[in-house]
């Protein structure tokens, strides 16, 4: 199974003053263990990094020696974008894909060959959580609008899975239609295409803001010492 690596973002939020994945966890890049989990996945034979020009050397420097076993991928603007290059370069013969956010670096190898497994038999699969916290939709000053009932709400992470063909239908018709979304599923669900849930776990989180680092160092402390 083919998987790209989206890597291409700025890291605003994080206020690091560079991306966050050149972040250093217990004595590693945020994306070398990124890497490691996915490189260690028995069902992950072909892997892409899609970072800016600018992040390239420094990026590949970060993940050792896993360096030689990725293909390099110029990322874009938006993670849309990103993704969209990397579709571009994937090989020809590649007729499904894993996407899976650079910043998720908790992801363990098996529910990433739980998410190949499953999309061996659906179109299009993602990995999610059970939402825990009351949700609110909440207008542009401020006040609840609604309440969305909990019972169908799930928090959507990577990797996410499409045949390569119908996924990259999708992103030329968002580019079409100037549909911009955050993650990939929201493409097929735009075009009522089925996307299946497979249950993950809350420690796959996104690095995204300071105290996300340090939930990352100690789960990262607790499996590798
Ligand atoms: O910004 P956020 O954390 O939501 O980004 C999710 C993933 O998409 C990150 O791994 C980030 O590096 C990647 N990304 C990208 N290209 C962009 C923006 C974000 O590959 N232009």
């Amino acid at each position: 199974m083919h998987l790209l690596i989206p890597a291409a973002g700025s890291g605003s939020r994080m206020k690091a003053g560079k991306n966050k994945l050149l972040i250093e966890l217990e004595g590693e890049s945020l994306i070398y263990w990124t890497l490691k989990s996915i490189l260690s996945s028995s069902s992950i034979s072909w892997v892409g990094i899609i970072g800016q020009p600018k992040d390239k050397e420094l990026l590949l420097n970060s993940v050792k020696n896993f360096s030689n076993q990725v293909k390099w991928i110029n990322g874009g603007e938006t993670r849309q974008e990103s993704v969209f290059n990397g579709l571009n370069s994937l090989p020809k013969d590649a007729k499904k894909v894993l996407i899976h956010d650079g910043a998720r670096c908790l992801i363990n190898p098996e529910l990433i060959n739980k998410c190949a497994a499953e999309l061996e038999k659906n179109e299009a699969v993602i990995l999610a959580t059970k939402v825990t916290d009351t949700i609110k939709i909440v207008d542009n000053k401020g006040f609840i609008k609604e309440t969305p009932n909990r019972q169908y709400l799930w928090a959507a992470q990577t990797p996410q899975g499409f045949l390569v063909d119908s996924l990259k239908k999708a992103h030329k018709m968002a580019i079409d239609k100037n549909w911009i979304v955050t993650d990939d599923a929201s493409l097929f669900e735009m075009l009522n295409w089925k996307v299946k849930i497979i249950e993950g776990n809350y420690s796959n989180i996104k690095v995204t803001s300071p105290i996300d680092l340090k939930i990352a160092k100690l789960f990262l402390k607790d499996s590798y010492t």
